[in-house]
C-alpha cells in the first residue's frame, strides 16, 4: 500500500487498485497545535462547522511525510505510517488470534503477580495470552480485604450488577443459585440474560481446603469451530434463531434475546451463551424446533464432553481471568464436610482491558 500524488489530488495505491482520498478526510487530521491538542489528540476545531468545499491547493510527499495545504489556508504535515495505518484496519485486539484449545492444553497460562504489575510489560504478555486462549491465571495475588476488586479496577473497571460489585461463591445454608452449593456446576456462561452479558468474569481463590471442587473451562471458540464443519445444520440454526434469557427474583426481571452462537458481521466467531437452565426457544414449527432441540443436545454434549474441557485445582491466591464470552466455565462436586472452598468473584468489561492492552503496547513500543 502506498500513497500517490496526481495533480491536487492524494490516491491510495493497494496494488491492484488506485483510490482517491477525500481532501476532507485529510482536512480532518490538520494537526498543527493550531488545531489539534497535541496531548489527548482531541481537535480544537469542529470540522461540521467547516461550510466552505475543502479543495488542496498544494501537495508535497516524502518518503515518510505528506505536506498539505488546503483552500481555506490550513496546513499540514501528515505522516504516511499514520495514514496507511488508518487503512489496514489494525486493531491491536482483534489482530490477536485466537488460538483454539481442548484437553490437550498444556499451559494453564500461568503468571505471578507482583507489585506495580499492572504497568509492566509482564502485564501485556498476560493479556495478549488472555485474547489468544480467552483465560489466564494469576498466581500469588493477595487474598486478603477484598483485593479482588482492587484487581480489577487495576485493570479495568468493575461491571456492577443487581448481585452488587462482586461476588462470595462458597455453600451456604438456603442458596439462590447453585453456584452456592457443593453440587457439581455444569460448563455455562454466566449471565446470559444482561445486556450487554458481562464480558470478563475474574474468579479469585481465598480458600480451598477439600479435595475436590475443580474448576473446570471450555473454550467455546474451539466448541463452535467443531460444529461448523461437522454438523452444520446445528451450527445454522443456533447462530440464527434468537432465544430468551431469563433470571427472575424479587426485584428485578433480567431478560435479552440472542443466538446460542452469535456471529460478528463478517459471520466469524463472536460469543456463545449456554445456560440451559435459563434459556427459552421461540414457538417455531414442529420439523424447526426438532431441529434446534438436536442442535442444543449435540454443543450440549460436546460443551460437557471430556475431550473440550480442561480442569484444575485453584489453590488460595491464584486468580482466574476468563472472556465470559467466549469460555464456559463449571467445577466439580466437593465435600462441603472437608473444610473451607472460598472464591471471589467480579466482572469488567472489554473496553477498558483493551485500553489498557493498547496502551501498555505503547509504552514498551511494542510493534
Ligand atoms: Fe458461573
Amino acid at each position: 500500500m502506498k500513497i500517490e500524488l496526481i495533480q491536487n489530488k492524494v490516491y491510495l495505491n493497494n496494488g491492484s487498485k488506485k483510490k482517491e482520498i477525500h481532501p476532507f478526510w485529510l482536512r480532518e487530521r490538520v494537526n498543527g497545535e493550531k488545531y489539534l491538542d497535541k496531548k489527548t489528540q482531541q481537535r480544537l476545531f469542529d470540522p461540521t462547522k467547516i461550510k466552505e468545499k475543502i479543495r488542496i491547493n498544494k501537495l508535497n510527499l516524502s518518503n515518510d511525510y505528506l505536506e498539505i495545504t488546503f483552500n481555506d489556508g490550513a496546513f499540514t504535515k501528515l505522516t504516511i505510517q499514520n495514514i496507511l495505518k488508518e487503512f489496514s484496519n489494525f486493531n491491536e485486539i482483534k489482530f490477536i488470534d485466537k488460538i483454539e484449545w481442548d484437553s490437550s492444553l498444556k499451559s494453564l497460562n500461568n503468571f505471578e503477580f507482583k507489585e506495580n504489575f499492572y504497568e509492566q510489560q509482564e502485564m501485556y504478555n498476560a493479556l495478549v495470552n488472555f485474547y489468544k486462549y480467552g483465560f489466564v491465571i494469576f498466581k500469588k495475588v493477595p487474598t486478603k480485604n477484598n483485593f479482588i476488586i482492587n484487581f480489577a479496577n487495576s485493570i479495568g473497571s468493575v461491571r456492577r450488577t443487581n448481585f452488587g460489585e462482586f461476588f462470595n461463591v462458597k455453600s451456604k445454608p438456603n442458596p439462590n443459585d447453585l453456584a452456592y452449593t457443593s453440587l457439581p456446576l455444569a460448563p455455562h456462561t454466566d449471565n446470559p440474560y444482561r445486556n450487554p452479558v458481562p464480558c470478563i468474569q475474574i474468579l479469585h481463590c481465598i480458600e480451598n481446603q477439600v479435595s475436590g471442587g475443580y474448576s473446570t473451562l471450555v473454550d467455546g471458540y474451539t466448541v463452535t469451530e467443531k460444529l461448523k464443519n461437522d454438523y452444520p445444520n446445528y451450527y445454522k440454526i443456533l447462530t440464527q434463531i434468537k432465544v430468551r434469557f431469563q433470571f427472575i427474583d424479587q426485584s428485578i426481571v433480567l431478560e435479552d434475546w440472542s443466538e446460542m452462537i452469535k456471529l460478528d458481521d463478517n459471520g466469524n466467531f463472536k460469543q456463545v451463551r449456554f445456560s440451559p437452565r435459563l434459556d427459552f426457544v421461540p414457538l417455531m414449527d414442529k420439523e424447526k424446533l426438532d431441529l434446534y432441540y438436536e442442535a442444543r443436545n449435540k454443543i450440549s454434549e460436546l460443551y460437557n464432553s471430556k475431550k473440550y474441557r480442561i480442569e484444575f485445582k485453584l489453590m488460595p491466591g491464584d486468580l482466574l481471568m476468563m472472556d465470559n464470552h467466549r469460555l464456559l466455565h463449571g467445577r466439580t462436586s466437593y465435600d462441603a464436610n472437608e473444610g473451607e472452598r472460598f472464591l471471589q468473584g467480579c466482572y469488567i468489561d472489554y473496553d477498558s482491558t483493551e485500553g489498557r492492552l493498547k496502551h501498555l503496547k505503547r509504552k514498551f513500543n511494542i510493534k
